[in-house]
């Protein structure tokens, strides 16, 4: 790892709702982290190498807080399905294939290769509920140079004979044996603990899950009120429980552990209420959500009462990978909330839409989102020339239009913890 310095057109996230923009601006970094962007390039760092990346656009990497590496495969198929109707149809016979490793490989080096292309420097991942398979997803994690949290998914009930573990025990025990030879093995790949959700899990699985999560002092990841259908069925085998956040808390989980929750379409206050007390952070999905009509989420609502939310794909429920297509639709969604939905939340702006994204998201995984000093450096070095015309733009419009218009190919550096991950450009 080194220290060097960026030169470029710079943004970042204030606060939710303010871009910090600096034209032809440097940003420097010692050891992976970021010691803060500078108008002219202070006297105490003249003589480390500067990168200059004058024209184009320098901004923290993207984060995507929830996805399926094994559902990478049939992205775009079957949405004219409904949720579960889609995981009996599509999720869970492809899942069921990663028992066999001689599948999983080429298929998650696929999936692999496709983030390290894309935007995102952090990613939140669902494997499938096989050992071998995730932890070879993880060492491939590992090798790619992003940073990720991978989850080993718990199920033992509703679903194929195929995918359904036996019982709470034999997945506990599976669960374990993952952890163990997980333990010491990676520098920037991290193990979650993944109850799919309430319907694939009893509440002998949640119990266990939610000790193990005691033991090993690691977060959880799950999903949580993404459709009705999901939410009638959490209440018929549960009965008495209030809401899905409920069966969590009873399980003894969402007690203080970091908890990502997908979707988090449909809570009413009092599930709000839970959540927000917890700290978890909702992953939100608007790609997914409109695909497979789950709903649109309040998303201004979660924010305004102070929740953690940032932004997530949820391949294959979404088709896109990158959180830049994310920033998009979770603006173009919000606006048909207000329109159709509720009037008293105003729609998301783009860059409370790019806040999500970055230190949104970026919060789960501690200092990252951001380029203020004391953040871990996370960086991509954008060229929008492609999009430029003779009307003059803004910084933040560069940026907005470039969230919009681009694909993986106007990426042209990467940067996570300090790292490049594209070899330099031959000049
Ligand atoms: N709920 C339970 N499993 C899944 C899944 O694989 N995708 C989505 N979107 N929702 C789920
Ligand atoms: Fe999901």
């Amino acid at each position: 790892m080194s220290s060097f310095v960026l030169k470029g057109d710079i943004c970042y996230s204030e606060n939710a709702t303010t871009l910090h923009t600096l034209q032809g601006g440097y940003l420097v970094c010692a050891e992976g982290s970021s010691l803060g962007c500078f108008e002219s390039l202070p006297g105490l760092y003249q003589d480390w190498p500067v990168y200059d990346y004058s024209n184009k656009l320098i901004i923290p990497g993207l984060v995507d807080l929830h996805t399926h590496a094994p559902q990478f495969t049939f992205r775009g198929l079957g949405t004219d399905l409904e949720l579960l109707e889609w995981l009996n149809a599509y999720t869970f016979p492809e899942e069921a294939r990663y028992r066999d490793l001689a599948y999983a490989e080429p298929n998650y080096q696929a999936v692999v290769r496709n983030f390290v292309a894309g935007p995102n420097t952090r990613v939140v991942i669902f494997a499938s509920a096989h050992t071998e398979a995730t932890l070879l997803l993880m060492d491939q994690m590992e090798q790619s140079g992003l940073v990720s949290y991978v989850g080993r998914v718990n199920m033992d009930r509703n679903a194929p004979d195929s995918l359904r573990e036996a019982d709470a025990e034999v997945s506990l025990q599976a669960t374990r044996e993952w952890l163990v030879a997980a333990a010491g093995r990676y520098r920037r790949t991290y193990p979650i603990l993944t109850p799919r959700f309430v319907p694939c899990c009893t509440n002998a699985l949640m119990n266990g899950i939610a000790k193990l999560q005691g033991e090993w002092n690691i977060p959880v990841q799950s999903h949580l009120a993404e459709t009705l259908k999901e939410i009638e069925w959490v209440k018929e085998l549960n009965p008495g429980c209030r809401h899905n956040a409920d069966v969590f808390v009873n399980a003894g989980l969402l007690g203080g552990a970091a908890t990502i929750m997908a979707h988090c379409v449909w809570c009413d206050e009092d599930e709000t209420r839970v959540l927000k007390q917890s700290g978890a952070f909702i992953a939100h999905c608007p790609q997914s959500n409109a695909n497979i009509s789950s709903g649109i989420a309040p998303i201004r609502r979660y924010m305004r009462e102070g929740l953690n939310v940032g932004l997530a794909s949820d391949v294959a429920g979404g088709m896109q990978t990158s959180i830049f297509r994310a920033i998009a639709d979770a603006v173009v969604v919000s606006k048909l909330r207000w329109r159709l939905v509720d009037t008293g939340d105003m729609p998301l702006t783009f860059a409370e839409a790019f806040y999500l994204a970055t230190i949104g998201g970026g919060a789960f995984f501690g200092r990252v989102g951001s380029f203020r000093p004391g953040y871990e450096f996370d960086a991509l070095v954008l060229d929008d020339e492609a999009f430029s015309t003779s009307r003059t733009v803004t910084l933040a419009e560069r940026l907005e239009r470039f969230a919009y218009l681009s694909d993986d190919r106007h990426i042209a550096q990467k940067y996570v913890r300090g790292e490049a991950l594209f070899a330099p450009a031959s000049t």
